[in-house]
């Protein structure tokens, strides 16, 4: 049969994260520091409340936009935490995760070549999502001595008559890096200088140690030119329920809102109500989680640098981003032998970019005592490569 896969697709490659941790689920003594994803079952109240739902025999599709009564929710969390209000029926609505907004949008946004600036190492998601709907990512690469984040003077020579947006994520994944106000203003004024959108990853806004997290549309006159993308399945511990939501001015969120009917419909119902109660009771128990992560974030921190493997201090998310230079490997050849002699499974940095060369990515959202055993594997390695 001739080849059917559009060229398109095609010239994705797999997510180099997806592959460790196939390898890591099909051994169990495997310790997987792989994926990021909490280790946190969704706390009680927020289960209950789409057990209830659902036993309310609420199994029907929603509201297009989602349920008003989770968009309503959105905007008064958004209101109370960031000071920035979004209109529920015209500025907000609700997808599968902020996988599907990723996907909306830039569908939305992007004719063939229209291009999207993308500072790196990044979520695997970013570049790929723009290359689907037919624009082009433009990566910008980061390294540690600007704390893997960019400023306007960095992006501004990646801007071309082509650039329709800029693509932010903070605080990171891979690096952990919470970007600074400053530097979202500099970015900011590069975005209205040259008519852009700045869309505004921050699925992991709850999850910051001892820095704040800046919501770029709070920023002054940013509001009119961000699309804010913010979702449940980090801060919540709520992957499994594929809830996210997308914020902005009512002519992009209603472009996005017109792919997401054709494609999705609704999301999840059950997920929504119980997305209601996450913002409504969850607070406490977000509280808890982001301590126990702040906890295991120190440990491994001061571990891996006195193992030799330089980590620059992650202020958010649940991952540490260390240089594996002094075990005389890259980030590749690190993750792999690692994973070969002492079975603990890490990414390695090149799966977010050209400039996570030389890094591994290692999330902390695996308990203590796991990550206490994987610690004592290393050193063992590193003892023997270092
Ligand atoms: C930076 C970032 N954005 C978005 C997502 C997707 O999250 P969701 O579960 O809401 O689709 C992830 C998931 O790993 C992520 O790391």
């Amino acid at each position: 049969m001739r080849n059917l896969i559009s060229q398109r697709v095609n010239a994705i490659p797999p997510s180099g994260i997806r592959k460790f941790f196939d390898i890591a689920a099909a051994n169990p003594k495997v310790i997987s520091l792989a994926i990021g994803e909490p280790d946190f079952v969704t706390p009680r109240p927020i289960l209950q409340a789409g057990v209830d739902s659902l036993l309310r025999g609420e199994t029907a599709y929603t509201s297009n936009a989602g349920t008003i009564q989770l968009r309503r929710a959105i905007s008064a969390h958004l209101s109370k935490r960031y000071g920035v209000s979004y209109d529920p029926e015209t500025e907000i609505f609700v997808t599968v995760g902020v996988s599907e907004a990723f996907a909306d949008l830039f569908i939305a946004i992007c004719d063939p070549g229209d291009e999207v600036v993308i500072p790196a190492p990044c979520f695997v998601a970013y570049s790929a999502s723009v290359a689907l709907s037919g624009g082009t990512p433009v990566t910008v690469d980061l390294t540690a001595a600007t704390g893997f984040q960019a400023s306007g003077d960095v992006i501004a020579p990646y801007i071309t008559p082509k650039t329709k947006a800029i693509l932010i994520g903070s605080p990171s994944n891979p690096t952990g890096a919470v970007y600074t106000r400053d530097n979202l203003i500099s970015i900011g004024e590069v975005a209205k200088k040259h008519d852009l959108i700045v869309v505004s990853d921050e699925v992991y806004d709850r999850l910051v140690y001892g820095v704040p997290h800046v919501c770029v549309p709070s920023l002054p006159s940013m509001r009119e030119r961000t699309v804010l993308l913010g979702g449940f399945s980090k801060d919540y511990a709520m992957t499994g329920w594929r809830i996210g939501y997308m914020c902005g001015p009512e002519a992009l969120v209603a472009a996005a809102k017109k792919v997401h009917q054709y494609i999705i419909m609704s999301a999840p119902t059950m997920s929504q109500a119980a997305a209601v109660a996450a913002l409504e009771q969850g607070e406490a128990h977000v509280q808890h989680m982001v301590g126990e992560y702040d906890r295991r974030r120190k440990l491994l921190v001061r571990e891996l640098n006195t193992m030799g493997l330089t980590c620059f201090e992650p202020r958010g998310a649940f991952y540490c981003f260390p240089d594996v230079s002094a075990s005389g490997m890259n980030g590749d050849v690190f993750a792999n032998t690692l994973l070969a002699e002492e079975e603990v499974a890490l990414v390695p940095g090149s799966a977010f970019g050209f400039s996570g060369a030389n890094h591994v990515r290692i999330a902390y959202a695996q308990s203590y005592e796991k990550i206490e055993t994987a610690i004592e594997r290393m050193y063992r390695f590193m003892k023997k490569h270092g």
